[in-house]
């Protein structure tokens, strides 16, 4: 697990360069949208899904500067939901990574402008940097992606977030919003970091999906006890809101026991899921135990 913490942190500390890198300066005009976006995107953040999708380009041997450009565009979609996610018409969060929500250090519009500029930024780096030989295959990338951030990925997820609060759902329209609103991009981040390697069988990419999958639907499952059994300080987000707000969670749906329990299995599913990918597969198994274990 050592050995695991020094990647991880090696791959967040990459990322942070990168990301700092591929977003536009502060001093380049208009500055204060700039400076908004970098705000929001550097200094912070466990990097999870671009730890994915370089475990998942370790199965198919990817070039490292391939990942780092897909996990550079998910980074960015995923700023931008968070910043948005905060907003007064969303979840009114006014603390994110331990400091004022964007909309906080600066105001309404310029976050909101800064989450439409960072998706903006995700898919041009998706659509201009060389991230596959072939460019079939770098078009069905961006694809995946687009569909990922959509109305049939993260943002309808977050719709149906919002239409239900307040009311009591069954759990598989809860597990229909988990999977959209965060397992899509996750989703995404594990199938994008593999396909910047090598191609896999079709009997390899149903397994590294039923991976994916089961990680994106852990990830909110977790994030759903931490709310209640966390607490700020720890998070760096404000513990409590899902019941504050009345929102339907794993825990107020099948109670904290029950729903650790149910984060356990997917975790024992996701291993099962690379079993067959043997030793290159090993940072995606301990990726899955970190998300499922995390402390906030
Ligand atoms: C929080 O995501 C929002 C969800 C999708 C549940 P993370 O827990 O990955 O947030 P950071 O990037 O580490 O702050
Ligand atoms: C957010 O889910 C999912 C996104 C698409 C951003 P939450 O609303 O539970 O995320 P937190 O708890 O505010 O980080
Ligand atoms: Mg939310
Ligand atoms: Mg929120
Ligand atoms: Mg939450």
């Amino acid at each position: 697990m050592n050995d695991f913490q020094d990647w991880a942190r090696g791959v967040a500390r990459d990322m942070e360069h990168t990301l700092s890198d591929l977003l536009p300066p502060p001093d380049v005009e208009p500055q204060r949208l700039h400076a908004a976006m970098r705000y929001a995107t550097l200094s912070g953040g466990k990097r999870v899904r671009p730890m994915l999708a370089f475990a998942a380009g370790l199965v198919t041997e990817a070039h490292p500067a391939r990942v780092k450009a897909v996990s550079a565009a998910v980074e960015f979609i995923h700023a931008y939901s968070l910043i948005h996610d905060d907003l007064p018409c969303m979840d009114d969060d006014t603390l994110r990574r331990g400091r004022p929500t964007c909309h906080i250090e600066f105001d309404e519009a310029t976050a909101l402008l800064a989450g439409d500029a960072l998706q903006a930024l995700a898919f041009e780096i998706v659509s201009t940097h060389n991230l596959a030989d072939n460019p079939a295959t770098q078009l069905h990338m961006l694809h995946h992606f687009t569909k990922a951030c959509g109305s049939h990925g993260m943002a309808g997820g977050q719709a149906i977030d919002l239409a239900n609060v307040g009311k009591v759902i069954t759990l598989p329209e809860l597990e229909f919003m988990h999977i959209l609103k965060t397992g899509a991009l996750i989703r995404a981040s594990v199938q994008l970091g593999a396909l910047c390697g090598r191609a896999l069988r079709a009997d390899e990419m149903v397994h590294l999906d039923r991976y994916a999958k089961c990680v994106g639907l852990a990830f909110q499952v977790v994030d759903d006890i931490l709310d209640c059994e966390s607490n700020t300080e720890k998070l760096g987000k404000t513990a409590g809101k899902d019941q504050d707000a009345n929102k339907p969670t794993y825990v107020s749906l099948m109670g904290l026991v029950p729903a650790k329990r149910f984060a356990d299995e997917l975790l024992a599913d996701a291993y099962d899921a690379v079993a067959s990918f043997g030793d290159s597969a090993i940072r995606l198994r301990q990726l899955a135990e970190f998300i499922v274990r995390r402390e906030n």
